[in-house]
């Protein structure tokens, strides 16, 4: 069970709850760069900057500690306009009811993975998404086939609209979800 103000996850040993503060922000940024890092090598300061961005100063941010250690974060930022959105412009043609939540920054350690984390930190932001009155979410996560089957299976839509960034193989996939 988990709720926004932070709680015991359904994995014995981790434990979930809402990151806040600088000290908690650092550690949550230095766990997204270790991830990617482990998964594609040198990352480029393109990536890094985008992985680390501005959103962060008023997004909600979750993490998954083993004791002191973090080990999984997502994010979620709130926006009163759609075009308010990084990736708006994905979204265009989609009239999408506002307020909008948009997740990201999805990250789990590869030492816990596959323990349905990423599915409950979705979980979480849907829930909270719901409880701030958004009226829609969306995503873009990479479309590897697995993000988007779990996100569907929650009930996401495709807009079938893709981008390519420089530091990626796999485009990323606009996704959304009316609340
Ligand atoms: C993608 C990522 C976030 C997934 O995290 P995760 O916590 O392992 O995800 P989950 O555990 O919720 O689901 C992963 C798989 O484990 C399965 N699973 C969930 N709970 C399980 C359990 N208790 N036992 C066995 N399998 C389980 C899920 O069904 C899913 O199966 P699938 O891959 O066949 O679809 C993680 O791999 C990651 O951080 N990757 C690098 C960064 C990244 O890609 N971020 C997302 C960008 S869009």
């Amino acid at each position: 069970m988990c709720n926004a103000a932070g709680s015991f996850s359904s994995v014995p040993d981790l434990v979930i709850r809402i990151l806040s503060g600088r000290n908690d922000l650092f550690r949550c940024r230095s766990l997204r760069l270790e991830v990617w890092q482990a998964q594609d090598g040198v990352l480029s300061d393109e990536m890094k900057s985008n992985l680390n961005d501005e959103h962060d100063d008023h997004a909600l941010h979750w993490g998954a500690f083993i004791g002191e250690k973090l080990v999984a974060s997502a994010r979620m930022c709130v926006h009163p306009n759609l075009a308010d959105v990084p990736d708006a412009y994905m979204f265009e043609d989609f009239d999408l009811p506002t307020p909008v939540a948009d997740f990201n920054r999805l990250v789990v350690s590869s030492a816990v993975r596959h323990r349905g984390l990423a599915a409950q930190f979705d979980q979480l932001r849907i829930s909270e998404a719901r409880n701030l009155e958004c009226r829609s979410i969306v995503a873009v996560p990479v479309d590897d086939g697995k993000r988007p089957q779990h996100l569907r299976g929650l009930g996401f839509s495709e807009t079938g609209i893709r981008k390519t960034v420089p530091w990626g193989d796999t485009p990323n996939i606009a996704m959304y979800l009316i609340l």
